[in-house]
């Protein structure tokens, strides 16, 4: 299976030069490792127009679940799917956090990605106040449960879903989660898909970590914590840094 290596640029950078410039580095950087990896960039919508690559593959970082019609500001599945978007990112912490994500929208958001074919990065993680009061599990399966609410294990598998495990606290902070701390969440992920699928679903599944990756702890997620990717954000905005995780993570 090859590894899937997720940019989030989130509200980055400042221009459409600087966003050419950093993705076309990405895009000749990542060419040696194409064989081993997947690689993804979720960029800010304005750019994804002005941005294409052969290696890389582009993102939304969000999205609305309806179609089209009187919803100012927001960007439809459509619409990212004619941008060439093939993956979104869906209830990232900083939504659910910031922008009153719900895992009822989050929910939408997932089926209406896979009604137009693209792929979900589910995120899901607990905050550091959850994980103090012991939490954590609870958080992650009410999360992930509710996110798949109604979604059928075909279109499930289909869609290729990914789960991304980034526990708020990490995010940012240059305090990535302890690798065997990651690789309990990622047993307890599977698990939650096995219930309420099957095991084979969730064995094909990729799971992703997120918060604080980078070259340096980037191999530990994948050959020790054993999940198939990584959602980076900081060290996906230089270029150097961004190759030498996946290096480390081929
Ligand atoms: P950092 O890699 O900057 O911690 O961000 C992680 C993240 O939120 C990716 O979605």
């Amino acid at each position: 299976m090859k590894k899937l290596i997720v940019a989030n640029w989130k509200m980055n950078p400042m221009s459409l030069a600087s966003a050419k410039l950093i993705f076309n580095a990405l895009e000749k950087g990542a060419k040696k490792f194409s064989k081993q990896s997947e690689v993804v960039v979720c960029s800010p919508a304005v750019y994804l127009f002005s941005l294409a690559g052969k290696q890389i593959k582009l993102g939304g970082q969000n999205m609305f679940y309806e179609d089209s019609g009187a919803f100012t500001g927001e960007i439809s599945p459509a619409m990212l799917k004619n941008s060439k978007c093939q993956y979104v990112i869906i209830g990232h912490s900083e939504r659910r956090g910031y922008f009153n994500e719900t895992d009822e929208t989050v929910n939408k958001k997932i089926k209406g990605a896979i009604a137009h074919k693209i792929t979900p990065i589910l995120c899901v993680g607990e905050t550091a106040s959850e994980k103090k009061q012991g939490k954590t599990k609870e958080v992650l399966k009410r999360q992930v449960l509710a996110a798949l609410k109604a979604v059928p294990q075909k279109k499930v598998k289909t869609s290729g879903l990914c789960v991304a495990y980034e526990p708020r606290w990490a995010i940012g902070t240059g305090d990535a989660c302890p690798t065997t701390e990651a690789q309990t969440i990622k047993i307890l992920l599977e698990k939650i898909i096995a219930q309420k699928y099957s095991r084979p679903l969730s064995q094909k599944m990729r799971f992703l970590y997120g918060g604080s990756v980078n070259g340096d702890n980037a191999q530990d997620f994948i050959q020790e914590a054993k999940f198939q990717g990584l959602l980076i954000g900081g060290a996906s905005l230089k270029p150097a840094e961004f190759i030498r995780i996946i290096k480390k993570a081929v």
